[in-house]
């Protein structure tokens, strides 16, 4: 595991977009997993500043994100589908169909996990993936007690995770339920990026350095990969 250190969430992000940008220039066709939450945020602010300039800069990539939530329509304003639009997806040029997210409102939620892993597994299977780090060290949305070979599924999320997010549901209906690449499907990226800075996030980190590998702790599977970058800020 290849550790970095950071000043500033500034020169956090701006680390993180040169290594999405440039794994695009390498490879244009790149299939990346994508993550959401606070922490990538900056990182998707340069890309789109970047990518401004740039002509045909996602035009051929190919993009699968960890997680949704289950019952949670598309236009919702707390979906991860919107904020994928919000801070990707409507700026950039990507071709909507090269751009994956589980359908939490699918008639069928394990189908359409199943549905999920074999999109991934057309598409080449995913070359990069990044990951953000929950307070309870959740990747995607495996939780603690998340068996490390699991595939995309369903999951019931912690009461701390429901409260962490319980800002984007601001009629109290925070979802209880979500689909998530599993840690297996994670797993198989050729390589990983995990941004683990914000609030709150000291112990967590600390915690995935010691090295133990734990399936109470999910991030601790990453030391199970090859090629993993952490990104923390000092
Ligand atoms: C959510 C997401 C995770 C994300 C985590 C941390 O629960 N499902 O993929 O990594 O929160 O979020 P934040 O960056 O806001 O701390």
């Amino acid at each position: 595991m290849n550790w970095q250190s950071f000043e500033s969430n500034d020169a956090l992000s701006t680390h993180a977009a040169a290594l999405l940008l440039n794994a695009i220039r390498e490879s244009p066709r790149i299939v990346l997993g994508l993550p959401t939450g606070r922490t990538p945020i900056g990182m998707y602010a340069r890309v789109v500043g970047e990518c401004a300039r740039e002509y045909r800069c996602f035009s051929d990539v190919v993009t699968f994100n960890l997680d949704e939530y289950a019952g949670v329509p598309r236009e919702h304003p707390g979906s991860y589908s919107t904020y994928m639009k919000r801070h990707l997806f409507d700026h950039v040029d990507i071709d909507p169909s090269n751009a994956h997210i589980p359908d939490g409102t699918a008639p069928d939620l394990d189908a359409e996990c199943r549905r999920y892993e074999n999109e991934i597994r057309s598409a080449g299977g995913l070359a990069l993936t990044f990951l953000g780090l929950g307070h309870n060290g959740h990747i995607g949305f495996n939780e603690p007690g998340s068996p490390f070979d699991a595939r995309t599924r369903v999951v019931e999320l912690a009461p701390s995770t429901r409260a962490a997010n319980a800002e984007f549901f601001p009629d109290g209906n925070v979802p209880a339920h979500a689909i998530t690449m599993g840690i297996g499907t994670i797993l198989e990226s050729r390589a990983i990026v995990l941004l683990a800075a914000g609030a709150g996030k000291h112990e967590a980190i600390e915690r995935l350095r010691s090295g133990v590998v734990d399936e109470f702790f999910p991030a601790s599977a990453l030391w199970k990969h090859p090629d993993v970058t952490v990104l923390t800020q000092a």
